[in-house]
């Protein structure tokens, strides 16, 4: 989803500083979208947020606009979970989200800027095996409110909670239940619109929610499911 969503964002004209850990496929896509900037690194370590804000301000001079997409499962029940995976999860998902904003929002505040989070209804909804996954985006539709609060009216903040979406995550959140080739297509018939979410229907999302279209939105999570939370 961050790649279709930073696809989306270039093609708007967008400069764009792309984070990820693989180096070959963060590089292979930033090769792609004309003027970004991929900087290899780990979004739950303070230094490396800290860096894509100055790789920002020196590449463009300023920040406008923050999308986080970085996410793990964390998969295993509160029994079994290691506490080194949950504690990775929360740091990947949640405290990420606060590091990043936390340097970036100095800036954006002079920009009139932005900060879109990629939560999920798993915010608002259990699945098996997902109690980290869970808690890590609740933890993000609070934060985002919290943040919202406190930099309005300089800053809008808003979430969007995906459903299902044909990417690798979904496969291997699949994993948790007894049959995944099963659990995907009960999650797709499950859905209202009878299917999965494709990743540009996200970027489709993300791209609203950050342009002066929406500009009277802010506080929000918005679910962009298919329908699936209430059938
Ligand atoms: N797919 C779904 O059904 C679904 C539904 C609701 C919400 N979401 C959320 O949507 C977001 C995007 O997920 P996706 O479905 O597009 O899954 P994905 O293809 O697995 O993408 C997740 C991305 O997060 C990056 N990442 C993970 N840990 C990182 C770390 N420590 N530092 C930097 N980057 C890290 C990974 O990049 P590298 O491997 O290059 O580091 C990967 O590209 C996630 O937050 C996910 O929880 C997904």
């Amino acid at each position: 989803m961050g790649k279709a969503i930073a696809q989306s964002f270039a093609a708007e004209g967008a400069k764009l500083i792309l984070s990820g850990r693989d180096q070959e496929r963060g590089e292979k896509l930033s090769d792609q979208l004309s003027g970004s900037i991929f900087i290899v690194g780990d979004v739950g370590e303070a230094s490396y947020n800290e860096s894509l804000v100055d790789a920002a301000l020196e590449n463009f001079g300023a920040v406008d606009i923050l999308s986080l997409n970085a996410g793990i499962l964390g998969l295993g029940n509160v029994v079994d979970l290691s506490e080194s995976l949950w504690n990775q999860t929360i740091s990947t998902n949640l405290s990420s989200i606060y590091l990043l904003a936390k340097f970036a929002i100095p800036h954006l505040k002079k920009q009139s800027g932005t900060i879109l989070i990629n939560s999920s209804i798993a915010a608002f909804k259990s699945f098996p095996n997902h109690p980290a996954y869970c808690a890590s985006k609740a933890g993000a539709v609070a934060l985002m409110k919290q943040m919202a609060v406190e930099y309005a009216p300089e800053i809008r903040v808003n979430a969007i909670c995906p459903g299902p979406v044909d990417t690798p995550l979904l496969w291997k959140s699949a994993k948790a239940f007894d049959n995944p080739e099963e659990a995907v297509a009960d999650a797709e018939k499950s859905t209202l619109l009878k299917r999965l979410g494709q990743p540009k229907d996200i970027a489709n999302l993300a791209l609203f929610l950050v342009s002066e279209e929406a500009s009277w939105i802010t506080g929000t999570a918005m679910t962009i499911d298919g329908g699936i939370l209430n059938a």
